[in-house]
């Protein structure tokens, strides 16, 4: 088989450069590991950003987060058990954010794609990439017990943190940046109406929470839990306890509890790779960069990373152009950077850290009180949490 871009991994990066190229008129195959079942079982976070919004307009999947999405134009932050209002509208000219989850985007996207016919090769087994080095890459992988060979022009390794592409680069040629953070966060998604119909992000002493949502029925509310702790052994009676403590004495009194439909603990993780390019093969979204997801950054960083390598490889076939490609890693990066400072910083600030003690509580206090006192304080969150400009 050939084609002009060959993309590994159809997660959410994966399936939105194919419908972007694909509206383009440049041809791509997708090879995913996993089942498209397996695919939509994952649960991640799920704020828009304006950019990211735009985004899945231009690739023509908008319509159901239009009519289903819930615009929000501010978030509430919680510490020593009050609530304020940061005003994202208000502080940023008019900007707001859309509530919603990435399993739908995914779930939209492959639509668009089944719909257009085009070629998406689930449950590829051992997919290894080669030659990217020199003109002529190509792909291997497996399936059904027997072994394929794609042919390409360049490689999109949108395959995700643990994935094959960023791993077969040689170690001499790539950098990593990582840091660990010492906590986890337990999520849980349950049909029950939200605490509040915007989300609240809670600085408690015994840990940070967060209440989101899915929509006016279905819940998603997360707990900061030690990274020792097993989903299995928390109930939904513990979970719901331990909310509670942690939220302010309205919250706690409207809250609706009920049943789990999906209870899990995701590790918190800052990471770049430097470079995203080795000769014809790019990296896109979780393959490249990891960031904690208290800021919500993870798919609007990957979709602008899909923005910038779709725009170059459009630049190459229809301008002949190269200039997108040369320019596709060190774009991208700078966009990184801040998004990974703000993850980074929003994290410390909401989270209790081990062994940071009494001193460490007072002085996020003291920054949480000048937050939401210093309309340029509030400033700076707010830009952030609605995206930068491109
Ligand atoms: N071969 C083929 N496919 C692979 C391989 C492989 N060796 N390794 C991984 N994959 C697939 C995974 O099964 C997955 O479906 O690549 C896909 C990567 O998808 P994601 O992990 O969702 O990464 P990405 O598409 O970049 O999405 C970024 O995900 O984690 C969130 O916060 C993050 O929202 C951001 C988004
Ligand atoms: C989510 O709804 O899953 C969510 C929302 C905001 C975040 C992280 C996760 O910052």
């Amino acid at each position: 088989m050939r084609t002009q871009v060959a993309i590994i991994g159809a997660g959410p990066s994966g399936l939105l450069l194919g419908q972007l190229l694909y509206k383009a008129g440049v041809d791509a195959v997708i090879l995913e590991r996993q089942s498209g079942d397996y695919v939509l079982s994952r649960i991640r976070a799920g704020v828009l950003e304006q950019v990211t919004t735009d985004l899945l307009d231009e690739a023509g999947v908008g319509a159901r987060m239009h009519a289903e999405g819930l615009a929000h134009t501010g978030f509430d932050m919680l510490f020593q058990e009050t609530r304020h209002r940061i005003d994202l509208h208000t502080l940023t000219g008019g900007k707001q954010v859309m509530v919603y989850g990435q399993t739908e985007v995914t779930r939209d996207l492959m639509a668009a794609r089944q719909a257009a016919g085009l070629t998406t090769v689930y449950e590829a087994r051992n997919v290894s990439v080669h030659d990217f080095d020199g003109a002529q890459p190509y792909v291997l992988y497996e399936k059904d017990g027997q072994q394929h060979r794609l042919d390409c022009d360049f490689i999109a390794g949108c395959d995700g943190f643990h994935g094959v592409c960023r791993a077969s680069v040689p170690a001499g040629a790539i950098t990593e940046f990582e840091k660990v953070y010492p906590f986890g966060w337990l999520g849980l998604l349950a049909d029950t109406p939200p605490v509040h119909h915007e989300l609240i992000y809670a600085n408690s002493r015994r840990g940070f929470a967060l209440c989101s949502q899915r929509s006016a029925t279905r819940s998603r509310y997360y707990l900061q839990v030690p990274l020792t702790d097993k989903a299995e052994a928390w109930s939904d009676d513990a979970f719901w306890q331990e909310l509670r403590l942690r939220l302010d004495p309205e919250a706690r009194e409207i809250l609706v509890t009920g049943p789990s439909l999906e209870k899990s603990i995701a590790p918190l993780r800052s990471f770049v790779t430097e470079p995203m390019r080795f000769g014809r093969m790019f990296l896109a979204g979780d393959a490249a960069h990891i960031v904690p997801p208290t800021g919500a950054k993870g798919l609007n960083l990957a979709a602008t990373d899909v923005k910038y390598l779709s725009t170059a490889f459009i630049e190459f076939y229809l301008e002949r152009s190269s200039a997108g490609i040369d320019h596709y890693s060190q774009r991208c990066l700078q966009r990184i950077w801040k998004g990974e400072r703000f993850s980074w910083w929003f994290t410390s600030l909401m989270h209790q850290f081990p062994g940071e003690g009494a001193i460490g509580y007072k002085l996020q206090e003291a920054e949480l009180a000048y937050l939401v006192q210093s309309q340029a304080a509030s400033t700076v969150l707010a830009e952030n949490y609605v995206g930068l400009p491109l």
